[in-house]
């Protein structure tokens, strides 16, 4: 296996409200992508580093990051949705990369342990791979718009829903043949959305809530207090039952 580790980093991140993009917030004297880079390459399994910036920060992170690991680095420019800044990423990618990790520059404290699960996977042969929590809280599918007043249409059973984290693991095959098939105007949240399109069966493993995503300023605050003791938040090894997630379970596709 030979593993690209891609970070769309070019997010503005309005829901933070004005300032600097959000990856290069800092927490603790490092930025989110720095911490992210940093979480993710603790797997040595990861050959490479490839991330996707707004085009003024192009330089400044490549010298960055250069310095922060010991594999290689190389930094694009981004394009207006995530998935423009991944298909960016991809088309600079070395041909002899065989897997990657598509990585939230926005999830600075991923545990080493959920990168290598989902490397595990990989390399145990499965070709999507993404990391997931159970659903805590009740939810219910709605209809009408925030202002008119929302209407409750159900109430989904949570047993069988999960929360998806990153890193995303996918053969670099499968990955480049979901963005071809990618329709014009389809704006995904993440990877594993597109390579379930094409019907491609996604494994999942477990995730951990130290993974979670900063998008507002609540989250930004709790990242401030985990990036000062992240071992104090650390999940016990999760159990090998269902709801456990150990060992991969499909969630997608049309074949095992
Ligand atoms: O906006 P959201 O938090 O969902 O973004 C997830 C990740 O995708 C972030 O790391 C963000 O920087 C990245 N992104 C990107 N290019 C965009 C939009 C988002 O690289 N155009």
């Amino acid at each position: 296996m030979r593993v690209a580790a891609l970070f769309p980093a070019a997010g503005l991140g309005l829901r933070l409200g004005p300032g600097t993009p959000k990856a290069f917030r800092t927490l603790a004297g490092h930025s989110l992508l720095q911490h992210a880079v940093r979480a993710v390459c603790a797997d040595d399994r990861v050959d490479r580093v490839m991330v996707a910036v707004p085009e003024g920060n192009v330089a400044e992170t490549a010298a960055d990051l250069s310095q922060l690991v010991r594999v290689p680095v190389s930094v694009v420019a981004g394009g207006v949705l995530r998935q423009d800044s991944v298909a960016n990423l991809l088309a600079a990618l070395d041909p002899s990369v065989s897997h990657v990790l598509v990585h939230d520059a926005a999830r600075p404290f991923v545990p080493v342990s959920v990168v290598g699960r989902v490397l595990d996977a990989l390399a145990e042969g499965q070709i999507a791979v993404i990391p997931v929590l159970p659903v805590v809280d009740t939810v219910k599918e709605v209809t009408g718009g925030r202002d008119s007043g929302e209407r409750v249409v159900a109430t989904l059973d949570r047993s069988v829903l999960r929360a998806v984290q990153t890193p995303q693991g996918f053969s670099l095959e499968v990955l480049v043949r979901a963005f071809a098939q990618l329709p014009p105007g389809l704006a995904a949240t993440d990877e594993s959305s597109l390579v379930e399109r094409i019907g491609v069966p996604v494994v999942a493993v477990a995730g951990d809530q130290l993974a979670f995503k900063v998008t507002t300023p609540f989250d930004l605050a709790v990242a401030d207090s985990v990036a000062v003791q992240p071992d104090a938040f650390a999940a016990p090894p999760p159990e090998s039952s269902a709801a456990g997630l150990a060992s991969p379970t499909t969630v997608g596709g049309d074949s095992p």
